[in-house]
């Protein structure tokens, strides 16, 4: 082959990927947005939201590669999105380990998400002690002319969960060497009180929430006060026993 021709080859390759890459950003930026909603719609009606912060990353060209090299899988862009499910990985930051399973069912509900699969290492943690509810789901993605269906890796944890979870693949990540017993245990005594952390929180969070509704603000004020989009609207008097008739 001429130098002319591979430079085609090469563009069109690269054409070809590009767009192979564009898709997983649109599949992570539709889940986003659920999320996004889901935040906001607790946060109007409830005056709370389960969900601290997200974050995605698209997985990088070099990371694909090695990961195929070492499934030894053939390099093909069909055999990549058949066999690498995590291209596209959304992290959900949930405030408490309640929040995580509420949040999980709310996304498996949504009839236009296809899930394949749900990985609990809350209830069953790995040895190192890592804790996390993996979601492997599939979106519809609509491009001008076609629809994709493509496979996104959603990571729900707590704040604690996270915590442990960013340190340890930044102390252990990529370390081929067995790593000694005492850092082993040591690592997962931490994930242990990671753990504890996460339900004392969480009984702080009831114990608290009782109290407030217990006491409650029944004011004629906040009663007839609504916040949408951070813009404060106040019901005229009559408009609920109005809307109520
Ligand atoms: P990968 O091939 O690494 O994607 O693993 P897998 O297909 O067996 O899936 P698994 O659910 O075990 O892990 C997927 C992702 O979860 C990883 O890419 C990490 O982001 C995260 N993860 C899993 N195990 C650990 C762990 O021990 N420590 C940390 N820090 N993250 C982990
Ligand atoms: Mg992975």
């Amino acid at each position: 082959m001429n130098t002319q021709d591979q430079i085609e080859k090469f563009k069109q390759l690269k054409y070809d990927l590009t767009r192979f890459m564009m898709i997983y950003k649109f599949a992570l930026e539709e889940i986003e947005t659920k999320i996004e909603i889901l935040k906001q719609e607790f946060q109007m009606l409830h005056d709370y939201s389960p969900i601290e912060h997200t974050k995605s990353r698209i997985k990088s060209p070099e990371s694909i590669m090695n990961k195929m090299l070492r499934k030894n899988s053939e390099l093909s862009l069909p055999a990549i999105k058949a066999s690498i499910k995590d291209i596209a990985g959304l992290r959900i930051t949930c405030s408490f380990i309640s929040d995580i399973y509420q949040v999980s069912a709310m996304l498996q509900k949504q009839d236009d998400l296809k899930v394949l699969g749900v990985k609990d290492y809350i209830k069953n943690p790995k040895p190192n002690g890592y804790q996390s509810l993996h979601l492997l789901v599939e979106v519809p993605v609509f491009l001008s002319d076609c629809q994709e269906h493509v496979c996104v890796e959603v990571q729900i944890r707590t704040i604690a969960m996270d915590f442990w979870a960013s340190l340890e693949h930044k102390i252990f990540y990529k370390y081929s060497q067995s790593v000694p017993e005492h850092l082993t245990r040591e690592l997962k005594n931490a994930a242990d009180k990671a753990y504890e952390l996460d339900l004392q929180m969480e009984r702080l969070h009831r114990e608290i929430k009782e109290i407030k509704d217990a006491q409650g603000d029944d004011s004629d004020e906040e009663l007839r006060r609504i916040i949408i989009n951070n813009q404060q609207f106040n019901l005229p008097a009559n408009f609920i026993k109005l809307l109520g008739e």
